[in-house]
């Protein structure tokens, strides 16, 4: 005999199973967008940022009256950073959730594990800002609004032989990320075809937290700067680690700096270091002017950076598509979506162009006085 509370606990969850899929699926009045972020884990603020961003667009949308004579109801699911769950996350969007399409990632690796089903499933699938070259290569049905390493890894050995006036560069890649093998390979073959030399080249694994030894043997091989193409949290470790070798030389990155964490954690270790990425806050534009205001009215004052940027452009650009092909059936709205000109994001200006990335412009954002400040600009 069970005692009777687990008696009702087994009556509790069986309802709530049985209950489950006529409130999921919800009779087809509305619009199901699927969304994968990492809302937890080692890259929390990537997911959260970029999720924010999503939920505003989709919001304003609604409070706009909707699609196509429907309302939009966005599915999120957490990757919390781990590979293996972005497949999860996909999978049940798509056979259980019913969706129309789906938003994410941030990270090149969990963009990467999801496109291939996204693909097969034939559910256009829309990066915010994995700029890996490979994502979009997955298929026709894989596009991002972001432009890709190829661009942001020239633009970044420019800015080495440039204004930075690097002879010699370090490179120091996070081999577990395919994002920064790939920026790592994309700046390398540019500095060095543009006649700069590459100096020692070393690797971490990202989440490592002792970067002595690699710092040390930089240090002999006397770089002019550090390329450190990683994520915040372990840019910041090594940043700080860096400083109490008393290394001085300037260390500059790419959009995977971008994150408030940078500085909290960095403080004055990332003092005057430079790294590229999607656009600045402070972008005079109308479009970034309403965003910037919408989203710190929506949530409590933060300002948005960069991943929030393009989730908001990424929900706007599905939602365009959808307006112009007039229906969410797949390779309608996947024509609407690679038709894409023009489009004035909150970000900038942009088009998708054939291989469904983005064509736009880039910032160089350079940290004074513990503060993100908007250096240059690069356009494509
Ligand atoms: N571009 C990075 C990647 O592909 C992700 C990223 C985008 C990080 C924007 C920060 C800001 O993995």
């Amino acid at each position: 005999m069970k005692p009777a509370h687990l008696l009702f606990a087994t009556a509790a969850s069986l309802f709530s199973l049985l209950s489950l899929p006529s409130c999921k699926s919800g009779g087809g009045d509305t619009i199901k967008i699927g969304e994968f972020a990492s809302l937890t884990g080692k890259e929390a603020t990537f997911g959260t940022s970029s999720h924010e961003g999503t939920l505003l667009a989709i919001e304003q949308v609604n409070a706009a009256g909707g699609v196509l004579g429907k309302k939009l109801e966005l599915l999120t699911e957490d990757d919390q950073t781990k590979a293996g769950e972005p497949a999860n996350a996909v999978n049940k969007l798509i056979s259980k959730d019913g969706v129309v399409a789906i938003l994410g990632e941030v990270a090149s690796s969990r963009s990467l594990e999801a496109a291939p089903i996204c693909q097969q499933n034939k559910i256009p699938m829309i990066s915010p800002a994995s700029t890996n070259p490979t994502v979009t290569k997955e298929g026709d049905y894989i596009f991002r609004v972001c432009f890709n390493d190829i661009f942001q890894g020239g633009a970044l050995a420019n800015f080495a032989s440039g204004p930075l006036k690097a002879k010699k560069v370090a490179i120091l890649t996070d081999v577990k990320s395919d994002y920064s093998k790939g920026l790592a390979k994309s700046f390398k073959e540019k500095y060095a075809s543009s006649g700069g030399a590459v100096g020692i080249e070393l690797d971490f694994n990202g989440g490592d937290k002792d970067f002595k030894g690699q710092l040390t043997a930089i240090k002999s091989d006397a770089p002019d700067a550090i390329f450190l193409p990683g994520y915040y949290n372990d840019v910041a470790l090594i940043c700080i680690q860096a400083k109490q070798l008393g290394m001085n030389i300037p260390i500059f990155g790419g959009d995977g700096w971008e994150s408030e964490s940078l500085l909290t954690i960095g403080k004055d270790a990332v003092e005057s270091h430079f790294f590229s990425t999607h656009c600045s806050i402070e972008q005079p534009t109308p479009e970034m002017i309403a965003f910037v205001a919408a989203y710190k009215k929506r949530f409590n004052g933060k300002s948005p950076d960069a991943m929030a940027v393009l989730g908001y452009d990424s929900a706007m650009v599905l939602v365009d598509a959808m307006k112009r092909a007039n229906t969410t059936e797949s390779a309608a709205l996947r024509d609407a979506i690679a038709a894409t000109k023009d489009f004035s994001g909150a970000s900038g200006k942009f088009s998708l162009n054939a291989d469904r990335d983005a064509v736009k412009a880039l910032v160089f954002i350079q940290i004074k006085g513990g503060k993100f400040t908007y250096n240059a600009t690069v356009n494509p």
